[in-house]
């Protein structure tokens, strides 16, 4: 038996200690915890004093380095249109939020301007909707694609949304389950690495990240979500890939819906060049972005949603993995409105209870095995700052399974708050934007 070259006592005392772990420590620490050298009772105790004495720039670059060669890492750089030309590829990663569906309209919008979108996605776990999940609301779309497949609808259409395979970055996906269970999630030399060796695996050219902040997100504070920020521009750019991040507010749902076929339905609409004005702030800034970091400047984004070219390029990605883009999209059996108790202005409609309240309804999963329903969710009415007269109609909940209604009730209630003028909230949804420094 070969002996290993160190113990994983070491490497965590090391840490525990405060120490700067090596390179060469590094680099087996992700190999034999992927071999299973490493015991996962070890793993945890290392993730646990990682989070208490973290990492600097150097180390969090080698661990996102270890994490990627634990897999494959795709290239498409040979990618051509299909009358030669090479084509750019750009990605776009958001943290996570309440009724972010903002994928769906900005691939295909990035995609109409020439430059590929490879948007490999996940499912949503616990109040967090996941991309996958809202386009299987489409009757016929499939998620899974085989790596020709995508290379193929690449040089075709331009956009594709579908599932991460197996193969990118397999030791994150092992120590992601672990820091789960652990209480570890939240340390941002890990949450950093594990987002950006799954981007980085992925092969894009470029990448915005949209790194939310607010009650609905990872991240509650501004102050962490901008060191994580600035982590993970400096990962992508130390690996060669062009990145900046937007910070963004995510203290009230992006949109008018939270839940899979209402927001198909909401994204359509910003694709037919209308919508709510924040999805297409932030759909139309992330698109200049994307473009920026493939090289395509001064292009009118706008207008691609006006003019319908955006929506072309929907309909031929949607088609392209055997969806229907003209069909019906599922409508939930039992419906139930939450009207305003008082007139005044709405401050506050909070992000973590009504996407809690579509978990609830069944837009979302407990667990990883659980199906979703395509249906349910929450049709909110009115935004923040709005001015409401008592008994108007806020949020109405949709679901098939009404004994999870009254639940969800209580949290869509709790998440309103009706107060007067002096209370009006910031509404300002892109707060900053991080280039590498
Ligand atoms: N998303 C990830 O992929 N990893 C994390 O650690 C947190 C969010």
């Amino acid at each position: 038996m070969a002996t290993e070259p160190f113990s994983a006592v070491e490497v965590i005392r090391a840490k525990r200690d405060g120490a700067v772990l090596s390179d060469e420590m590094i680099d087996w620490t992700i190999d034999a915890y992927t071999r299973g050298v490493i015991a996962e009772e070890q793993m945890s105790a290392l993730n646990m004093a990682i989070f208490f004495q973290g990492m600097n720039r150097s180390e969090i670059s080698r661990w996102t380095t270890a994490m990627i060669n634990s897999g494959e890492r795709m290239d498409f750089s040979s990618l051509a249109a299909p009358h030669g030309q090479k084509l750019p590829t750009t990605d776009k990663h958001s943290t996570g939020g309440v009724g972010d569906k903002i994928t769906l309209p900005l691939a295909p919008l990035v995609a109409s301007f020439g430059v590929a979108v490879p948007q490999l996605s996940g499912r949503g776990l616990g109040h967090t909707g996941g991309t996958l999940d809202k386009l299987e609301a489409i009757p016929g779309w499939r998620a899974n694609l085989s790596n020709e497949e995508l290379f193929s609808q690449l040089s075709n259409v331009g956009a594709v949304i579908c599932a991460a395979g197996a193969g990118l970055a397999p030791a994150d996906k092992k120590l992601y389950a672990l820091r789960d269970v652990t209480a570890t999630v939240e340390a941002i030399p890990l949450i950093a690495s594990s987002i950006m060796s799954k981007k980085i695996a992925e092969g894009t050219g470029s990448l915005v990240l949209d790194v939310k902040v607010g009650s609905g997100a990872f991240m509650k504070d501004e102050v962490m979500a901008r060191e994580l920020a600035e982590t993970m521009v400096n990962l992508g750019t130390d690996a060669g890939v062009n990145t900046v991040a937007l910070l963004t507010n995510m203290e009230t749902p992006l949109g008018l819906t939270a839940g899979n076929a209402i927001e198909v339905e909401e994204s359509v609409e910003v694709l037919a060049g209308g919508g709510p004005e924040d999805v297409v702030e932030l759909t139309v800034a992330l698109a200049v972005e994307m473009l920026a970091g493939a090289g395509v400047h001064d292009v009118d984004v706008r207008a691609a949603l006006q003019n319908g070219r955006a929506m072309d390029s929907w309909r031929a990605m949607i088609k392209a993995q055997g969806g229907d883009p003209d069909a019906a999209l599922p409508v939930a059996k039992e419906s139930h409105t939450v009207v305003a108790q008082a007139e005044g202005v709405l401050v506050k409609l909070d992000a973590m209870d009504i996407g809690l309240a579509a978990w609830t309804l069944g837009a979302g999963r407990a667990r990883k095995e659980d199906s979703v329903q395509a249906g349910a969710g929450v049709r909110m009415h009115v935004k923040p700052g709005a001015l409401v007269r008592r008994g108007q109609p806020i949020a109405t909940l949709l679901t098939d399974t009404p004994e999870k209604m009254a639940r969800a009730i209580e949290l869509v209630e709790h998440a309103i708050i009706i107060g007067s003028e002096d209370d009006r909230p910031d509404m300002r949804l892109i707060m900053d934007r991080i280039a590498a420094s």
